[in-house]
């Protein structure tokens, strides 16, 4: 499929004094690329680029992503679009394929998630042998790596089911979110209806008690729709680029799917929803002054980073934090609440937008800076917000590692290094050793 964007246009490299072109491709919406996969079968050299700064590891139909515009689009559909019409699955569907759905087919894959939304019983009793304060990242990821022994047929031919097999993935990995919070509790597991959305299941499942029945409020369900969608998809991000990459040795979905909720876990990439509140909460139980946070922020001796700002691709602004802030306000008036952190966490805003650290360096507030206060909001504890991000990045995963698993040109994913240790030398037997 990439090759169908190499252009005439070349780039020319001289190296030992020896010119080598190489193809120029042009993404379908601008993107320009030079394309040196024969760069060291060619001249002997290989790139270094720490970071992935400036490397493309695939072309890929899913998503658009523009950092300096501020534009993110999940198969050419605008993310304030998809954010203000359609519910969670609908997206689900277009990372899935290549359009929105029909009604009958949204009706076909509303079923699949109904169908397959309980758990394996056996399953339920993992969640016994967890120490009291487990991670539930942890066991998020445990767990979905288990499910491959729970139903090995993706093992087998995973591209024949996948409609089903993700449908499957996305509900289970809902009620293990769910059982994963009631279980912290030591509460009794409520299990999925089929009489509830998807949204609506996952809150029920977090929020009913046999003794105190929840009742499913369809601003929360519109609210958590909107923040699944902001969240589920962001191109080759650290997580999606690790789904690929564990998934580019053949393993199956389940074990690559696992392995990206490990990488979304840390405090840079999907860990930060929940650092953000922490430090917003410090910030208010020390008078709310945050002034402190910001030099913190700004010196170069701290290793402190004002959490929720920066990104390493949107260098303008994240359209996604946009939506969210918004919602934030919708949230809390719906519901008839104040938090104080959403007051602390505006006036940080307007401090550091202000500021030249901040303006210099392009750090904007992201995605994951408003959507803690709308998580606290509508009830999720601070400790289950990256699996929150986990729910709502599931369908894009699944998407990359289905582009993956799909491409004429696949190969396994293996990086190059420059070797920088020791020369060759000779082996020292021990009792020589100094
Ligand atoms: N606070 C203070 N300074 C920062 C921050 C921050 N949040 N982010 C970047 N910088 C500074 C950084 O110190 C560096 O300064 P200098 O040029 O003087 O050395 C400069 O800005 C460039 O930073 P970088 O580390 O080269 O940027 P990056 O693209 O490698 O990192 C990032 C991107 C998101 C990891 C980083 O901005 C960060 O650590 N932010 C805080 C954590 C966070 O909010 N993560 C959630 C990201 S959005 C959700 C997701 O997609 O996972």
């Amino acid at each position: 499929m990439i090759n169908n964007f190499i252009t005439d246009q070349k780039a020319k490299l001289t190296v030992e004094g020896k010119t080598y072109e190489f193809p120029v491709i042009i993404g379908s919406e601008g993107e320009k690329a030079i394309d040196i996969r024969s760069l060291r079968q060619e001249t002997g050299y290989i790139t270094l680029d720490t970071g992935f700064m400036n490397t493309g590891s695939c072309g890929s139909e899913i998503t658009f992503l523009e950092g300096s515009n501020g534009i993110l689009n999940y198969r050419g559909y605008t993310i304030e679009d998809l954010a203000e019409n359609c519910s969670f699955v609908e997206v689900a569907y277009l990372l899935l394929h290549d359009n929105l759905p029909t009604q009958a087919e949204l009706d076909h894959f509303k079923m699949l998630l109904s169908r397959f939304a309980l758990i394996h019983e056996d399953l339920i009793h993992f969640f016994d042998h967890f120490p009291p304060n487990a991670s539930p990242m942890a066991i998020l990821s445990s767990m979905v790596n288990s499910l491959s022994n729970f139903y090995p047929e993706m093992t087998e031919n995973p591209l024949e089911n996948i409609d089903k097999n993700a449908a499957r993935l996305i509900s289970k990995v809902r009620t293990i979110a769910a059982c994963t919070y009631k279980k912290s509790l030591g509460s009794p597991l409520v299990y999925p209806r089929h009489d509830l959305s998807y949204c609506g299941n996952f809150l029920n499942m977090m929020f009913d008690s046999p003794v105190k029945p929840y009742k499913v409020n369809k601003e929360v369900v519109a609210a958590l729709n909107k923040i699944l969608i902001l969240h589920a998809d962001h191109e080759q991000n650290c997580s999606t680029s690790t789904v690929r990459l564990v998934g580019s040795a053949r393993v199956n979905l389940y074990a690559s799917i696992s392995a990206g909720i490990s990488a979304l876990w840390g405090p840079l990439h999907g860990g930060a929803n929940q650092a953000v509140i922490e430090m917003l909460e410090a910030i208010y139980n020390e008078d709310g002054n945050y002034n402190k946070y910001i030099e913190r922020a700004k010196d170069p001796n701290d290793p402190f980073r004002l959490v929720g700002f920066g990104h390493r691709v949107y260098k303008n602004y994240d359209p996604r934090a946009k939506i969210i802030k918004k919602a934030c306000d919708e949230v809390l008036a719906i519901l008839k609440t104040s938090d104080p952190l959403l007051d602390i966490a505006k006036e940080l805003e307007e401090v550091a937008l202000n500021d030249d650290y901040f303006i210099k360096r392009n750090l904007y507030p992201n995605v994951d800076f408003y959507s803690g206060i709308v998580y606290r909001a509508i009830g999720i504890p601070t400790n289950m917000f990256t699996v929150m991000f986990a729910l709502g990045r599931l369908p894009g995963w699944i998407a990359h590692w289905k582009e993956m698993w799909d491409d004429p040109n696949w190969r396994i994913g293996r990086p190059r290094q420059v070797y920088v240790g020791p020369k060759k030398r000779p082996f020292v037997p021990v009792e020589e050793r100094g």
